[in-house]
């Protein structure tokens, strides 16, 4: 138990210890004498070293500075080659070391290492400096996202992003819907810090929405986020069967009739029909005539409305019947599918008839 909290204790300081990456930017006071950096890697935890070129050799005294004056005050520590001794200075923070070439080594680089390093050359001919400037960039922890609401109606409602980052220094901070930049402009606006992302939104435009921290040489995302957008109808279509034509419905009495009321919406719409004004408390988007008589022609009105956009629409129909066989009214007119079969052969046969006859004529006047 005891060992457990212990080293519990020495993760935790190591994550307090604002774990870094680097960037360097180098320039050089003396052509001869050039600082680089060496097997720079950005990660947290590892290790600088500062390259020196143009050095003279054999026996020559190392003597790195803090900033860019080369005072007793700043010294890190020094190193001469032969025999290889160290001397530590006052800027010395028990993270620097030179090694045996005189270059200096950083290791787990904290934001307070950014700046100017200086590195005095003294061999018995004289001695060379030159100035390097170090920058520590702060490793970015994962940003928190918040919104003010979840649910919300296109165009009509505004939503507000807020992006809560865990770190102090500099970076910045960019929105992404679906994976795509957010950019200023008619639908969405930003805090001047970048952490509000305010605007409507329309349908297909759920998400996800993250936050995004980033530094030259790092970048962290916050959490994805999803909105659910209630939206339309934008449109609302009828058809029916048997179909409608310039919007009426011509049904055979004693057919069924079904009428459909189409619509997009999120959530689905509620559904009212009317005939001839009146209410039919049918609440579907189907309106079903099992058997058309004469009482149910007229207009037939089909609402639909979003209980949530609270965008209503609707659209009419007439409906008309006619009788099949057209003229009940005088059965005797009547011809049924045999009588018409017979009564062609019966034409038939007199058209024939009047053929030969013909013919018979024609011959016999020769
Ligand atoms: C290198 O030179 C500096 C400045 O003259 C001196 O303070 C330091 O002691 C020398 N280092 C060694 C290891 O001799
Ligand atoms: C620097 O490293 C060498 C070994 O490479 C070691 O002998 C020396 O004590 C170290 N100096 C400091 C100041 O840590
Ligand atoms: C509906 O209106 C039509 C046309 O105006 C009319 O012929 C029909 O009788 C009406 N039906 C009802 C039930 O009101």
């Amino acid at each position: 138990m005891e060992l457990f909290s212990d080293s519990l204790l020495r993760v935790s300081s190591h994550f307090k210890r604002l774990l870094l990456t680097v960037n360097l930017i180098v320039f050089t006071a003396t052509a001869e004498l050039i600082l680089v950096p060496e097997e720079l890697d950005k990660l947290e935890g590892n290790t600088l070293h500062w390259r020196i070129y143009g050095a003279p050799t054999g026996d020559v005294n190392y003597t790195w500075y803090r900033g860019s004056v080369s005072v007793e005050s700043n010294m890190i520590l020094s190193y001469t080659s032969s025999p290889p001794s160290w001397n530590l200075g006052p800027a010395y923070t028990g993270r620097e070391n030179t090694t045996l070439q005189g270059f200096l080594s950083i290791t787990v680089l904290e934001l307070r290492d950014t700046g100017n390093y200086t590195v005095v050359v003294t061999n018995n001919e004289g001695s060379e400096e030159t100035t390097g400037y170090l920058h520590v960039w702060e490793k970015l922890l994962q940003p928190e996202i918040t919104v003010n609401q979840t649910i919300i109606v296109e165009y009509v409602d505004t939503v507000s992003f807020t992006c809560h980052p865990k770190n102090t220094g500099n970076f910045q901070i960019r929105w992404y819907l679906n994976y795509d930049l957010v950019s200023e402009g008619y639908q969405w606006t930003l805090s001047s810090d970048n952490r509000i992302l305010t605007g409507w939104v329309k349908n297909l435009q759920s998400g996800p929405y993250f936050c995004e921290v980033s530094n030259p040489v790092t970048s962290a995302r916050s959490n994805l986020l999803n909105l659910q957008i209630y939206y339309g109808p934008d449109s609302i279509v009828m058809s029916s069967s048997p179909l409608v034509i310039l919007s009426t419905i011509n049904a055979r009495l004693g057919s069924r009739v079904d009428m459909y009321c189409k619509t997009v919406s999120q959530p689905p719409c509620l559904y009212q029909w009317l005939h001839n004004g009146t209410d039919l408390y049918t609440t579907t988007s189907t309106l079903t005539i099992h058997s058309m008589s004469w009482r149910y022609v007229g207009t037939y009105s089909c609402i639909a409305e979003n209980p949530k956009t609270q965008v209503l629409l609707y659209s009419n129909v007439t409906l008309t019947a006619y009788e099949f066989p057209p003229h009940k009214s005088n059965p005797s007119f009547t011809l049924y599918q045999g009588h018409v079969i017979l009564l062609s052969i019966g034409i038939s046969l007199g058209l024939l008839t009047l053929i030969v006859a013909f013919i018979f004529y024609l011959i016999s006047k020769r």
